[in-house]
């Protein structure tokens, strides 16, 4: 495993999500819940949405198209119309850096 920095930690405040492409992996989506980061899959396991366009509250990111909710810690899906979680990532702070294990 290895640590792939994606951001540095200023860049999203808290309650917020930012998108990032990094190479050979899907867009994925870094979101600050009051100063824990969390990375997920970006792209809603129902249709092509990104999830960093959706409303964010208690923990839960709610998809921009067709409304289906995600626990952003799990990535578990929590309401239809999606059924498949969103893959998660061991994620981690270093040196001021928001990134994952890959
Ligand atoms: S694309 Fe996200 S719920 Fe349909």
């Amino acid at each position: 495993m290895a640590f792939l920095p994606l951001c540095t930690t200023d860049e999203i405040e808290a309650g917020a999500s930012l998108r990032v492409e990094p190479d050979n992996l899907p867009p994925l989506a870094i979101f600050n819940l009051d100063g824990e980061y969390f990375v997920i899959n970006d792209t809603c396991s129902h249709g092509d949405a990104s999830l960093c366009d959706g409303e964010i509250e208690d923990g839960e990111v709610e998809c921009p198209w067709h409304n289906a909710k995600f626990c952003i810690k799990t990535g578990k899906a929590l309401t239809f119309p999606a059924v498949e979680a969103q893959k998660t990532y061991l994620t981690r702070v270093v040196d001021g850096k928001v990134g994952i294990e890959v």
